[in-house]
């Protein structure tokens, strides 16, 4: 640059400035290049900066007009090489991506939201239409004491009923021996032996939900599984409504159209007991596979509760009625989900998991 243009400086020469480094912004090959650019134009050394020193120089008039002139040809470069460093960095990008073994236009994997599993979904459900059936959700162990599962439920030291939940043993020690529960019958235990000595305690309105464990494992039978139980004790309280309640149950679970049946059955801890059956989901009770032509479906177990299971938990039979439920949670989630094979909940295939829940 001339001395004759720092003597007496020219917004022509701002303008060439200019001009110089957009040509020279453009053709920088590096970051390097490009931060010499810059102190070449905007840095101490710089002709801005001697444009900046000579403006002392200047008539008052002259000084403020070309100060903005300086001001606004500084902001320009800036802006210039702004824009010079966004293009390197972007060629960078692109170059290690063309370099690497990334295919930047692969599709993404698409990692799904995490979902309840179906168990739980359909047990959510089934609690949930129980509690407007006006049954309270309570929870017991799963280790539980022998007696707690079998003896206060009027199960004989050697009836055979004991046997036909085949049962893990924890810790044997007498009658205090902890097991895993074979059902979930013991919480109506719990919870008679607790409000036994309530001062407010009746009605009882309860629903029992979880695991449960039997030596058992085939097609149709796991090791674990679940159970909800129900339990409704009071001054007066029998069949009609137990009746009531679980045709509400099957109709709200499985649609309106839904009927059930009581059998005759048995069970040590209600007397009469009745197995229940609700007609198939599948063929609205005509016939089909699934309910071996019968049109009905063996969905639970239900009674009365025994005078003997009342006076071993502290309730005097003369006093009470009560009755009660259990089912299993598998069974409704496979008729309800249409899935055919039990195991499939225990697999934790991914595929299964994620395909069927909605
Ligand atoms: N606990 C029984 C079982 O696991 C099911 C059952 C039957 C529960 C009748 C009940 C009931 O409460 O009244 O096989």
């Amino acid at each position: 640059m001339s001395r004759a243009l720092q003597e007496n400086p020219k917004p022509q020469r701002l303008m060439e400035l200019l001009d110089e480094a957009t040509k020279e912004s453009a053709a920088v090959k590096s970051l390097h290049e490009l931060r010499e650019l810059k102190s070449r134009f905007l840095g101490k050394k710089g002709e801005l900066s001697r444009l900046l020193a000579s403006l002392k120089d200047l008539q008052p008039e002259a000084k403020k007009d070309f100060g903005a002139k300086l001001n606004e040809t500084r902001r320009a470069l800036e802006n210039l090489f702004q824009v010079a460093e966004s293009r390197l960095e972007s060629e960078a990008l692109e170059k290690q991506l063309r370099e690497s073994d990334l295919d930047a236009s692969a599709p993404g994997v698409f990692f799904p939201p995490a979902q309840p599993h179906p168990i739980r979904e359909v047990m959510e459900e089934a609690i949930s239409i129980l509690e407007r059936a006006g049954l309270q959700a309570i929870y017991g162990p799963e280790v539980e004491f022998e007696d707690y599962c079998f003896d206060r439920l009027n199960f004989q030291k050697d009836h055979a009923a004991r046997d036909m939940q085949a049962t893990f043993f924890v810790k044997s020690a007498g009658d205090r021996s902890l097991i895993l529960r074979t059902h979930t019958s013991p919480v109506q235990v719990r919870a008679l032996l607790k409000l036994a000595k309530a001062e407010k305690r009746l009605p009882i309105r309860i629903q029992a939900p979880g695991r449960v464990y039997r030596v058992d494992d085939d097609a149709t039978h796991a090791p674990m599984f679940h159970q909800i139980e129900g339990l409704v004790v009071d001054t007066q309280s029998g069949m009609p409504e137990l009746r009531a309640t679980l045709d509400y149950f099957f109709r709200k679970f499985f649609g309106e159209k839904t009927k059930i049946r009581f059998r005759p059955s048995y069970f040590p801890f209600t007397e009469p007991s009745a197995e229940v059956d609700a007609s198939c989901v599948f063929c609205q009770g005509l016939g089909c596979k699934v309910c071996k032509q019968s049109g009905w479906l063996e969905l639970a177990g239900a009674g009365l509760v025994h005078p003997n299971v009342f006076q071993a938990c502290g309730w005097n039979p003369e006093e009470v009625q009560g009755w009660a439920f259990g089912m299993g949670i598998e069974r409704l989630a496979m008729l309800k989900l249409k899935i055919p094979d039990l195991r499939s909940f225990f697999e934790n295939r991914l595929s299964f998991l994620r395909g069927r829940v909605r």
